[in-house]
């Protein structure tokens, strides 16, 4: 056993408005051995998601909230380094649940399973365009959404992870597609090189304004990160049988009470539409050939993506609040350590 110190993050307190790094403890501690059956994975990447704000809060929600004193939960890639798991070889490379944690020991099971990746695979890919990112796009749009040629598409937070990918699918599927991102840089990626139809600035342009404007057969289709005012004003340009995908609401995570439900719901009665939500881990036993068909596209240049890599365990914190300060340009990772 090598001699190792494990760098982690601990849960130290629930947040209140705005989460902070003062809502966790930094620690360094001995890693202990393997037992029968166990490995130890070094952790290489660290994706950041904005739902890891609902996971600090104690409620009821689609996981167990983390526990004051548990390591942050998030998902990673790592590196088999030692093994007493015949399932599990030294030199590996795994993606599982890992948490903000330079060293994790697994018995394969439980929250912290582990599935080896392919020889030669990317090691970020499987956290962002071919992970759970690519997959909630694409089962939101297509399952939830479900957008026809020659429809119009809306979606919000478009220059992020999720929003990007679901507006390059609404595009495979011969969709209009309007994209709402925070500042000219994003809106600029959006139109030039995602190659979307328009994209709108909602930290300048007055949306209600705007999407009339833009649109003005209305929307069939709402891709919704955003939720708040966004969704609010969406629901005044939806076309008759309009589907709403809720797939986040980003724009209320830090708030300290509850933002106010979209006033405009009078819509979905007038124009017979319909808004729904999704977690796309229930599409689970369908992710191989989902993730197929991501690949195509991606192979083919239909599709392209955008990874956001900061470094060090350290800066853990920091890089969560990324996401809710909109400085995120793609799927927000941590480089944690090179592969051995
Ligand atoms: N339903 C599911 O199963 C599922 C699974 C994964 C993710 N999600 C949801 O998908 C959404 C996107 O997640 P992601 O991982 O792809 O992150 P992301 O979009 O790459 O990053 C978050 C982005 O949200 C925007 N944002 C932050 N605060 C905002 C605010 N107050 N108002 C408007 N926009 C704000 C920022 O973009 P701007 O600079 O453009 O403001 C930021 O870059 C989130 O709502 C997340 O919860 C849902």
């Amino acid at each position: 056993m090598k001699n190792l110190k494990n760098k982690k993050w601990l849960l130290s307190s629930r947040p209140v408005g705005m989460v902070n790094e003062g809502n966790f403890e930094f620690l360094e501690e001995d890693v202990t051995d393997i037992k029968d059956g166990e490995f130890l994975i070094k952790n290489l990447y660290l994706s950041f998601d904005p739902a890891q704000r609902g996971w600090m809060e104690d409620r009821k929600s689609y996981v167990p909230p983390v526990g004051i004193g548990e390591v942050m939960r998030a998902g990673s890639v790592g590196q088999v380094i030692e093994s007493n798991n015949p399932d599990f070889n030294v030199g590996d490379k795994v993606q599982g649940t890992f948490g903000w944690q330079e060293y994790a020991i697994s018995n394969g099971e439980g929250i912290l399973n582990a599935t080896v990746l392919p020889d030669g695979a990317s090691l970020t890919a499987p956290l962002s365009i071919f992970g759970i990112t690519g997959l909630t796009a694409y089962f939101g749009l297509l399952d939830v959404g479900k957008p026809k040629e020659g429809e119009t598409v809306l979606v919000s937070g478009a220059a992020g992870s999720t929003g990007s990918i679901a507006a390059q699918i609404a595009k495979i599927k011969g969709c209009r597609v309007i994209g709402v991102a925070g500042g000219a840089e994003k809106c600029k990626w959006l139109t030039e090189e995602v190659k979307i139809d328009a994209a709108i600035d909602y930290k300048k342009a007055n949306l209600s304004e705007v999407l009339p404007e833009l649109c003005p057969e209305g929307i069939d289709v709402v891709f919704d990160n955003v939720g708040g005012e966004f969704l609010n004003t969406a629901l005044t340009v939806i076309n008759q049988g309009a589907r709403l995908a809720i797939c986040g609401a980003i724009s209320g995570y830090n708030n300290e009470t509850p933002a106010p439900g979209p006033s405009n719901y009078m819509s979905l009665i007038i124009q017979r539409a319909r808004m729904e939500g999704f977690i796309v881990l229930d599409y689970m036993d369908k992710f191989p050939e989902a993730i197929g068909e991501l690949m195509q596209w991606e192979s083919e240049g239909k599709i392209i993506y955008q990874e956001d890599i900061q470094e060090g365990i350290e800066n853990a914190p920091e890089t969560l609040l990324r996401l809710y300060t909109g400085k995120n340009k793609g799927k927000q990772l941590l480089k944690i350590a090179d592969p051995e």
